[in-house]
């Protein structure tokens, strides 16, 4: 099929990518014409492991094209994916001039009939707003119908899981938009839920705000673990195993970052004020996030009253592992307070530097290395659970570090082996191991 994608971000390019991996012929438009002449190139303006092959692989084969120009990427496409930002606005509610903005562009260059596809997560009802917009600004004699296809990959694995996923929701008015939308992912092996307009962009802000639940929801129980020296993660495995409760989801940690978790509930919060309709568990969520810094943080105050003459080494930034995404990373929040305490900060992230500098100005000493970040501070704190910190023996840490003091926020290493190390190690949920003062 020919598919135009419209905005290049994590949603957007990887999609455009993986459709063209099974034969599609896509083309991606972005407003920006230096980020299209380097993708040109097959260069991805987003760490995501894979894609820059991919992009390259199907650039080569001729079925992956970019473009900043809308007339020609949309005019002869059968089915147009609008894959914008739909950011926070001021409200919580999300943000939909982005999104309008690209309606009404693809109305002006439409020249044959086409499905309107949705991915950018957006309020209900919006993608009725979007057949108005577009039906009113159509040029040509052209029908237009629209359908719902919410996201739910992750940043790091968005490839595996754009062909792996659990389910692929579509939401239509009518079952032959509902079926050309389906034709496109003939090629995955994945199971497909075709259901109405409103219901489909339901489903993206309720699984997201569910498993934000989830996490704060295990959270709140850490802390509550810590008080009474329970281990959160043998509650949580036990938990688990319950198939209804299910065993993803509920590590314990600094809580969720990320551009999708604190933007939708935020979202899902303005949905329903509108409607009137009060969210009091979502709320709750929201705030049982908003605390998780606050608690590590006291931690750290508790245990060094006085940080002024501290250095404090901080190994990650990402708000997760395998992407150098700082969107409403928690690490933002704790750095900030540990340097607002008059400490200094020294950092290390694998990949999230650079942009970690935009989000944290001149706030931070960043390293290249974990014994660089490590050597002669006086503890460390980990905000993010990377596979090279997991990987890297505990044993190191009592040669590098002045004081062998860790606070894990997210219980990177087990127990016993903290205990073996002869470290004071402090982490989420779970009893203190060698605590000194
Ligand atoms: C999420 C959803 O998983 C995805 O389906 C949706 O389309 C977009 O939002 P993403 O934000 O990329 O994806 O990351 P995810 O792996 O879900 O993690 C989100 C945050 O929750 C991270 O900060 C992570 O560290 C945290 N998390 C996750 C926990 O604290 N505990 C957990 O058990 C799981």
């Amino acid at each position: 099929m020919k598919i135009s994608v419209i905005g290049t971000g994590y949603v957007g390019l990887v999609t455009g990518v993986c459709l063209t991996d099974v034969g599609h012929q896509v083309t991606c438009i972005d407003i920006d014409e230096k980020k299209i002449e380097s993708m040109k190139k097959g260069h991805s303006p987003i760490y995501e492991p894979g894609l820059d092959e991919l992009m390259k692989k199907n650039i080569k084969a001729g079925r992956l094209y970019f473009t900043s120009d809308y007339a020609s990427g949309v005019k002869d496409a059968e089915v147009v994916v609008i894959a914008v930002g739909t950011p926070q606005s001021k409200d919580g509610s999300a943000d939909l001039q982005y999104l309008e903005k690209a309606c009404r562009s693809i109305a002006q260059s439409l020249q044959n009939d086409t499905v309107v596809v949705t991915k950018s997560t957006v309020p209900v009802g919006t993608n009725e707003y979007v057949a108005k917009v577009i039906r009113e600004n159509v040029v040509n004699d052209v029908q237009v119908t629209v359908a719902s296809n919410p996201e739910f990959l992750r940043e790091g694995s968005a490839i595996y899981d754009t062909f792996n996923g659990d389910r692929i929701i579509i939401g239509a008015e009518d079952d032959e938009t509902l079926a050309t939308v389906a034709r496109i992912y003939q090629g995955f092996d994945m199971t497909i839920v075709k259901t109405d307009l409103r219901s489909a962009e339901m489903i993206k802000y309720a699984s997201n705000a569910f498993l934000a639940t989830k996490i704060s929801f295990i959270n709140e129980l850490s802390n509550v673990c810590e008080q009474l020296g329970a281990n959160i993660e043998n509650v949580a495995e036990g938990m688990g195993m319950d198939q209804r409760i299910g065993n993803k989801f509920l590590n314990a940690g600094v809580g969720y970052g990320g551009s999708c978790f604190p933007k939708d509930t935020q979202a899902l919060l303005s949905i329903g004020r509108n409607v009137g309709v009060n969210m009091p568990i979502i709320q709750s969520v929201i705030e049982t996030n908003d605390k998780q810094q606050r608690i590590i943080v006291d931690k750290i105050k508790h245990r060094f009253t006085d940080l002024t003459t501290k250095k404090i080494a901080v190994l990650g930034l990402a708000f997760k592992p395998n992407t150098d995404d700082m969107r409403d990373a928690p690490s933002i929040k704790v750095v900030r307070e540990l340097v607002d305490a008059g400490a200094e900060v020294h950092a290390y992230d694998p990949i999230a530097s650079e942009n970690a500098k935009v989000y944290l100005p001149g706030a931070t000493i960043y390293h290249d290395s974990i014994e660089e970040a490590l050597a002669d501070k006086d503890f460390v704190v980990i905000m993010t659970d990377w596979p090279e910190f997991k990987d890297y023996s505990i044993e190191n840490y009592s040669r590098l570090l002045k004081q062998p003091v860790i606070f894990d926020g997210r219980n990177c290493y087990s127990l016993a082996d903290a205990n073996q190390a002869d470290l004071e190690y402090h982490s989420i949920g779970r009893p203190t191991v060698n605590q000194k003062e």
